[in-house]
């Protein structure tokens, strides 16, 4: 009798562990900086931010910071279609100074370059952000609806250290 509750207790133990160990790598927060060493640039061939991308998972409260020298970058974010189009004649947001940015929901986000020519020879990203576990599921569709309404990224500290991992 002892036997078999010990054998169920060990069962309940390793399934916890695993639970955990799946759930932690959405749960915490994570840093990354967009194109890596290469920072926010005409990249070197056309596809270098699309596959950039795709090698990460990014989830919401994850955290991208745009590495550029003021003055000589500029990063708009743009609906998807005038980022099929290169076009940034009206975009969503603007900044000309190198934002740190905090994804506080679940989207598809368009980033490109303001600057003549950058937009067509590949600096422009899309980044999907996916709901974080964390998050708990919305209490009814008008939340939902209103919570798409709002500015889905947000500022965090522009003096956030970069490279490290929040
Ligand atoms: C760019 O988008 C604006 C509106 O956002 C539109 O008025 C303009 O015609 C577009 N330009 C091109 C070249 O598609
Ligand atoms: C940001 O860009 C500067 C200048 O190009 C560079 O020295 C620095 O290492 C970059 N930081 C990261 C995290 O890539």
């Amino acid at each position: 009798m002892a036997r078999t509750m010990n054998m169920n207790n060990v069962m309940v133990l390793a399934i916890a562990i695993v639970a955990i160990s799946v759930v932690l790598p959405t749960t915490e927060a994570a840093l990354y900086t967009v194109g890596d060493e290469l920072g926010w640039a005409i990249p070197p061939e056309a596809g270098y931010y699309a596959a950039w991308a795709s090698k990460h998972s990014f989830f919401v409260n994850d955290i991208l910071v745009f590495n550029f020298t003021e003055g000589e970058e500029d990063l708009a974010m743009v609906t998807k279609e005038d980022f099929d189009a290169c076009n940034t004649s009206n975009p969503l947001f603007y900044f000309d100074e190198p934002p740190t940015l905090k994804f506080l929901a679940s989207d598809t986000f368009y980033f490109t370059s303001t600057f003549d020519g950058h937009c067509p020879r590949g600096q422009k990203v899309a980044i999907y952000i996916a709901p974080s576990s964390a998050t708990p599921p919305c209490p009814s569709p008008t939340a939902a609806v209103q919570a798409h309404a709002t500015i889905p990224i947000k500022f965090v500290s522009m003096k956030v250290k970069q490279g490290k991992r929040s």
